[in-house]
């Protein structure tokens, strides 16, 4: 009963970049990251002191066990995550979506660079809508992507659909660590440095406040599994790194 009014509780708050606009916050969140997609590698990687690349990788390793074939990377951005599942999990295809066109050309650019248009294809698309068949992949990933998505639900509902059946999907995304000094040096890190740096170097000041509002407003932990288990997935689990900056959550269909 009390968790049911929790999740809707959750449901009801809706953090978007910019207060005052009047587009709902799928738009919102297109347009900003459109505007920082040519710095968003650069201010990741800088921002997390390159730990970014060891959570991704800690998180692809969830998949090794089960050797996935075709991968969707949803919300895939500039293609980072989709990038280190080739490296560890050698995937024949993997396809990424996103619904900003900015970040997906980045993506594209890499993936010229790097040789790799044989194997990974990125598309627009909508995490809550997605365009594909039911039970198509054999494992579905998103990472920094699930906080983002207008609809919660309907994006882990459909992500759900079109994976096969006892295809695995894992989920990493930012987390509120509970204990000192890691929550006293997270706030203050995230709430006053991590502002000041993203908008000198990404030129949208929205884009790194809305960050810390988002994390703060987002279900982590037993009220994410929560909402995993509600979508309908099974054996579901997390894991918090870094004294829980981040999660990793896995769940089967
Ligand atoms: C923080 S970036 C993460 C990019 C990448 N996965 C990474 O690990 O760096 C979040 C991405 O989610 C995308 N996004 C937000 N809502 C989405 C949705 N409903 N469907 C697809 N992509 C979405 C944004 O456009 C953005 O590129």
């Amino acid at each position: 009963m009390y968790l049911h009014i929790y999740i809707w509780y959750n449901m009801q708050k809706t953090v978007s970049p910019y207060i005052d606009s009047r587009a709902t916050k799928k738009e919102q969140v297109a347009n900003m990251f459109n505007n920082i997609s040519k710095t968003y590698d650069f201010l990741n990687h800088a921002l997390s002191l390159g730990i970014d690349t060891l959570w991704r990788k800690k998180a692809i390793k969830e998949l090794l066990n089960s050797q996935p074939k075709n991968i969707l990377d949803v919300a895939t951005g500039t293609g980072d995550f989709a990038f280190t599942a080739i490296k560890i999990l050698k995937p024949q295809r993997i396809i990424g979506v996103d619904i900003s066109k900015g970040m997906l050309a980045i993506a594209q650019e890499k993936i010229l660079k790097r040789r790799m248009e044989q194997i990974f294809e990125v598309r627009m698309g909508d995490s809550e809508q997605l365009l594909f068949n039911d039970n198509e992949f054999d494992a579905v990933t998103v990472a920094y992507g699930v906080r983002n998505f207008e609809n919660l639900d309907q994006g882990l509902a459909d992500m759900l659909r079109v994976l096969k059946p006892g295809g695995k999907i894992v989920i990493l995304e930012f987390s509120k660590p509970k204990y000192f000094p890691i929550k006293q040096g997270y706030n203050f890190y995230f709430n006053h440095v991590l502002p000041t740096i993203g908008a000198i170097f990404s030129k949208d000041s929205a884009a790194y406040s809305y960050l810390p509002e988002s994390v703060a407003a987002f279900p982590d932990g037993d009220s994410f599994i929560a909402r995993m288990i509600q979508a309908g997935y099974s054996n579901t689990q997390y894991k918090s790194l870094a004294g829980g900056i981040c999660s990793i959550y896995t769940g089967v269909k």
